[in-house]
């Protein structure tokens, strides 16, 4: 329904709604004879709001009546009000300027906004004062969890559980769109093998696969069956492409990436979003061998809309294009709206490069409009998909929905699968609750409330978090097990050691202690980079001061990124390792603690021993001069007594080349049993599928989840080839003593990969099939590819 807007403009869904609308028709009927403009007045004289028209068709004529400016407004966003500017340039205009700017038609889109009824009078000026009526798109960084936060996407990784990450992520768009959000900047699907890197918490880890298919998963759950459902929103796959290899694991820097590994390594993630079908992709800030992602032609036009048919639009990061000048690409903000155009940069996020420059670069012959009209129409396009012209508005008392009781126990649950079980001495845990009497909780992060949220909440509310602490308490209430509580430290960073006498104190009277370390929040994310990895602050002196008072420990640790703990583990009974893991992080560690649920979490990252190994990470090539094999039980080193005999090998001499826990580990309350397993074939063709069986029994006494992993070695190749690479897995639920038989279909297509010259290649000869339970799998048969 579309009212006049000549003489009243004031429908913007107030109490006075009705009686507003009611003097709209009046003077409407005054003007017009019609209050209303009737469907076929609709159809002729603004086709595009006709919603039976096919999409091109609403598009192009909608982009026909658009004069240059409009256009360009289009392809312009900005923060909302208040927001404070965080790059190098200031917001792009005032706070009092936004209104008129949305008034002139000039503004395709704002992020930071989420006051509601200030949402729905932006989208009143866009809708009905505007010439056009186009309505704004909202962005937000929705990134693990809206107002219910769920644990960091690297917990939401550890889970190994693609539905359970769509149905987290379709719990966030659900709550963000009813705070008037139709567009969220996740999922972040960078591939991050450096964890001194801090926006490794926002990342679905270290592997390609593992994150492709996290990544379509999440794209599901943001954008559900159609982007006009009232509970979707936009996804935006990020960052356009390679900015975990930030040199050194510092944020923002320079990247160097082979052709290759940009194709096997880092682009796949995002294939499989635009093969979901996500709405749009964020470039990154970074550059890759040379070339600032803003202005990366090759990458934004030819492999992600020539090569993959990426129809959605892509935004730059904020204030990416204009930092194509301090990148020392381009020579002023004309010069790099320029290349940001050129390359297919839709939209400009935060700085002003195109605002100020576009008309003038089209009207003086650099730019052809049909430049600009190809970078509009995607974000038309999306626009119309998200149902925007038929519905501006939010319903101001949606917000009811956040926090739902449904939301939190998804998010318990989430968590509860997210955590990884590192160790688990003579079965310490699950505690027993007939045998305990007082349990005592100690550490920085157990009652920290905003800290287990993790990083990148701007909706999250410290107040709604759920302590280890509190939820231990309440669930030892029942039981008549007494809870006593030390923190010892007063926060992570604290070096102070204090508070260890009355820490210590605790701990002897108690029968365990649960003792709950980790990073705060705003340690990890982004331009949170570490360059090392220990517990912060008199951490480690804690654990090890604890150590000696000879009660069993239980150590949980929250965290952004993997930590270089491996003297504290040693020094421990059990390890539960929690990537931040949100509002429910408490009771979810709770859980596991009492054995309501086994742990289930496995590793999307390698943990070194020591930051000098990193980068370190499963998918590696062999080397010349590959170390000795590996034996995990045997090989713990984490001291540096250095070691000169172990040849001259690709080792470090100090703590040797191994990870301190590899990728895929994790470990349960129960055990599994791997039987025989069975090929299809030993020998295919491009084209055929190998299936493989293998039959999964739970050996141990408990109900619990086992992650069976799939994993290939391709032995002789053109180009040095990983020595394993996960081609599948398969999240499993057995009883004890039952099996089951997981079967995967592995494509032979699946076993090619790039080389250098940027062609897929599937190579003839031997390829090694592993089964297990991690990346160290044992090798099960041998597939021969022939021509
Ligand atoms: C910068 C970050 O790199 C990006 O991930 C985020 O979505 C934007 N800022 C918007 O907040």
């Amino acid at each position: 329904m579309k009212f006049c807007t000549a003489l009243c403009n004031r429908h913007d869904m107030t109490p006075t709604y009705f009686l507003d609308s009611f003097l709209c028709f009046v003077c409407c009927l005054a003007i017009s004879g019609s209050p209303l403009l009737s469907a076929q007045e609709t159809k002729t004289e603004r086709p595009w709001l006709d919603k039976s028209a096919p999409l091109d068709q609403r598009v192009d004529s909608l982009l026909a009546e658009m004069a240059l400016e409009e256009k360009v407004g289009q392809l312009t966003q900005s923060n909302g009000i208040g927001g404070e500017a965080t790059g190098n340039t200031k917001n792009l205009v005032a706070d009092s300027a936004l209104y008129e700017l949305i008034r002139s038609g000039q503004l395709g889109s704002i992020l930071n906004e989420i006051n509601v009824t200030t949402v729905n009078e932006f989208q009143r000026l866009a809708v009905e004062e505007s010439r056009l009526g186009i309505p704004l798109i909202i962005g937000r960084d929705v990134i693990h969890g809206f107002r219910t936060i769920f644990p960091l996407p690297l917990g939401q990784a550890a889970t190994w559980n693609p539905e359970m990450v769509e149905q987290a992520c379709a719990i966030a768009a659900r709550e963000a769109r009813s705070a008037g959000v139709g567009w969220t900047f996740a999922p972040m699907v960078d591939i991050a093998r450096d964890p001194r890197w801090g926006r490794i918490a926002e990342s679905f880890g270290e592997d390609p696969y593992l994150a492709s298919s996290l990544s379509a998963a999440s794209v599901r759950g943001y954008q559900g069956d159609d982007l006009s459902n009232s509970d979707s929103i936009a996804a935006c796959v990020k960052h356009f492409a390679g900015y975990g290899a930030a040199e050194g694991g510092r944020d923002y820097n320079a990247t160097m990436i082979s052709p290759s590994t940009m194709r096997n390594v880092y682009l796949p993630p995002f294939q499989a979003a635009v093969d979901a079908g996500v709405a749009t992709l964020m470039c990154g800030f970074h550059d890759v061998n040379g070339i600032p992602m803003s202005v990366h032609k090759q990458l934004l036009s030819n492999v992600l809309r020539g090569e993959w048919g990426f129809e959605g639009f892509v935004v730059s990061d904020w204030d990416s294009i204009f930092e194509t000048i301090e990148h020392g690409s381009s020579k002023d903000e004309r010069a790099a709206a320029l290349a940001a155009a050129q390359a297919g940069v839709n939209m400009e996020m935060s700085s002003p490069c195109y605002r100020k420059n576009l008309t003038e670069l089209v009207t003086s012959g650099q730019v052809s409009e049909t430049t600009v009209d190809e970078l509009v129409k995607p974000i038309l396009r999306v626009k119309f998909q998200l149902g925007l012209f038929e519905q501006p508005y939010t319903e101001p008392d949606a917000a009811k929905i956040l926090l739902s009781q449904e939301h939190l126990d998804a998010a318990r649950k989430v968590a509860r699968q997210s955590v990884v079980m590192l160790k688990n001495e003579s079965s310490v845990l699950p505690l027993d609750k007939t045998i305990l009497k007082k349990i005592a909780i100690i550490g920085p992060l157990a009652d920290a409330k905003r800290d287990q949220l993790g990083t990148w909440i701007p909706d999250g509310k410290e107040a709604d978090s759920q302590t280890p602490l509190a939820a231990i308490r309440e669930s030892a209430k029942n039981n008549e097990i007494e809870v006593l509580y030390a923190s010892g430290l007063v926060d992570d960073l604290d070096r102070s050691t204090q508070g260890f006498a009355e820490a210590v104190a605790t701990a002897e009277q108690a029968d365990i202690v649960v003792l709950i370390v980790g990073e705060r929040a705003n340690i990890s994310g982004e331009a949170r980079s570490r360059a090392t990895l220990d517990l912060p602050g008199a951490q480690n002196e804690l654990v090890s001061t604890l150590a000696k008072v000879g009660k069993p420990i239980i150590l949980i640790v929250q965290a952004g990124r993997p930590l270089t703990i491996g003297k504290q583990i040693e020094a421990v009974d059990a390890v539960l390792y929690s990537f931040h893991a949100g509002t429910m992080a408490g009771p979810a560690l709770a859980d596991l603690l009492w054995g309501i649920e086994s742990p289930s979490g496995k590793l999307p990252v390698t943990f070194p021993k020591s930051v000098g190994q990193i980068p370190l990470y499963y998918n590696h090539v062999n080397t010349g001069r590959p170390p000795r094999p590996y034996d995990f039980a045997k090989d713990k080193r984490v001291d540096d007594d250095f070691d000169v005999e172990l040849g001259y090998n690709s080792n470090y001499i100090d703590v040797g080349p191994y990870p301190l826990f590899p990728f895929g580990y994790g470990l349960s309350y129960s055990t599994f049993t791997y039987g025989d397993v069975e090929l299809s074939a030993t020998k295919l063709r491009s084209g055929e599928i190998l299936a493989v069986r293998v039959p999964v029994s739970n050996s141990g006494k408990v109900a619990a989840d086992e992650i069976v992993q799939l994993y290939v070695r391709d032995l002789v190749g053109s180009l040095t080839r990983p020595v394993r690479e996960l081609k599948g897995f398969r999240r499993i639920q057995l009883e004890p003593g039952e099996t089951s038989v997981v079967e995967f279909a592995l494509p032979v297509s699946d076993l090619g990969f790039f080389n250098n010259d940027e062609e897929r290649v599937l190579e003839p000869g031997e390829y090694e099939i592993f089964v297990g339970g991690s990346s160290l799998a044992p090798k099960v048969g041998t597939l021969e590819i022939v021509e």
